[in-house]
């Protein structure tokens, strides 16, 4: 039995990156493990939300991780800001950081570069409010995408720069990828992620999109004028990122895919990538839509606060004790 911890932002809209990165191996490992689940909104705050949206996008991102198969009686689900031990954790762990280290990390310097002069220094210091995340429930393993990979290098290197100086405090977490490290790509420009903070829409499939918009985004996808469906990322990063999310979806390979389009064109190819995600996401948002205005939702985080705030609190005491505050 390990112990789990994830989170995903309220800063927009869930993707399919999201799911398939993210969400979909969440339920998948809670049955025989002890696991925390949390809706990050401190993080959201890092660049500016609108406080309505994110008001409703806490409490929509609750109820997809349970439509996406979170079940709230073995997992503890709960919201980062209902738990106070996250900031004040997160300020300690501020305080092991390092600017240099921190200023290295690829994705502040990608979002740094869209806040013009004033960067907020949030995101600076995004990484060990992270690490605090995790740190307090004594995690083992952490499932998400691999472009979190460098967050959790230095969530490492910061419990094991604590341990050092005061003791073995911590434990040290170990990364869980999901299906190959699936990341998804953005559908119009197929080197860059897709992500819920891109403007693009047409570039973003979005869990609760319907199932038209998802099949109209995929036959729009970028692709290339080969008309030949086979994995090559360097050359073909459209069709090889349909490729990626087919296979993650259906759980074959990408030899099979190939062999299953070999004498069959684009057209066709994509016409079964939509399908194949719209059988996915459309239970997901037929559970959604029952849980959203139903008031146990409030309850289901209403408890899932207060079993969280037991378990951190007991870590955020020994560090108290430790480090002598
Ligand atoms: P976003 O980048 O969409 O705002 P978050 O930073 O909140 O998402 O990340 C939530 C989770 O979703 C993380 O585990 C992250 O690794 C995963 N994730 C985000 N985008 C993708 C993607 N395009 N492909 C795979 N996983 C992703
Ligand atoms: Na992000």
């Amino acid at each position: 039995m390990s112990i789990i911890f994830s989170g995903i932002q309220p800063s927009g809209n869930l993707t399919l990156g999201n799911y398939l990165g993210a969400l979909r191996n969440f339920s998948k490992v809670q049955k025989d493990n002890e696991c925390y689940y949390c809706v990050v909104n401190q993080h959201a705050i890092t660049v500016p939300q609108d406080p309505q949206m994110l008001h409703e996008r806490t409490r929509t991102l609750a109820a997809i991780y349970i439509a996406s198969g979170l079940d709230p009686d073995k997992s503890t689900l709960f919201v980062q800001s209902e738990v106070p031990e996250h900031v004040q954790l997160g300020w300690i762990m501020t305080c092991s950081s390092y600017v240099g280290e921190l200023e290295r990390m690829t994705q502040y310097k990608d979002k740094s570069a869209k806040q013009g002069d004033s960067i907020p220094a949030g995101l600076l210091t995004y990484p060990p409010l992270m690490a605090a995340d995790i740190l307090l429930y004594q995690t083992n393993l952490v499932p998400v995408g691999d472009d979190q990979k460098q967050h959790m290098e230095i969530t490492r290197d910061l419990a094991q720069r604590f341990n050092r100086i005061y003791g073995d405090v911590f434990t040290v977490p170990d990364i869980l990828l999901g299906h190959d490290g699936t990341r998804v790509m953005s559908l119009q420009e197929p080197t860059k992620k897709m992500s819920k903070s891109d403007d693009n829409q047409t570039a973003t499939i979005y869990l609760l999109d319907a199932p038209k918009d998802i099949e109209k985004k995929i036959k729009r996808a970028q692709t290339d004028s080969e008309n030949s469906v086979h994995y090559d990322v360097k050359n073909k990063p459209g069709i090889s990122n349909l490729m990626d999310i087919l296979a993650a979806v259906t759980e074959q390979t990408h030899e099979q895919i190939t062999a299953a389009y070999a004498d069959k064109g684009y057209g066709a190819f994509k016409k079964d990538v939509a399908d194949a995600v719209v059988s996915v996401l459309e239970p997901i948002q037929q559970r959604y839509t029952q849980l959203i205005h139903d008031p146990e939702l409030d309850k289901i985080l209403e408890k899932g606060a207060a079993k969280a705030h037991a378990k951190a609190n007991v870590t955020y005491q020994n560090v108290c004790k430790a480090i002598g505050l």
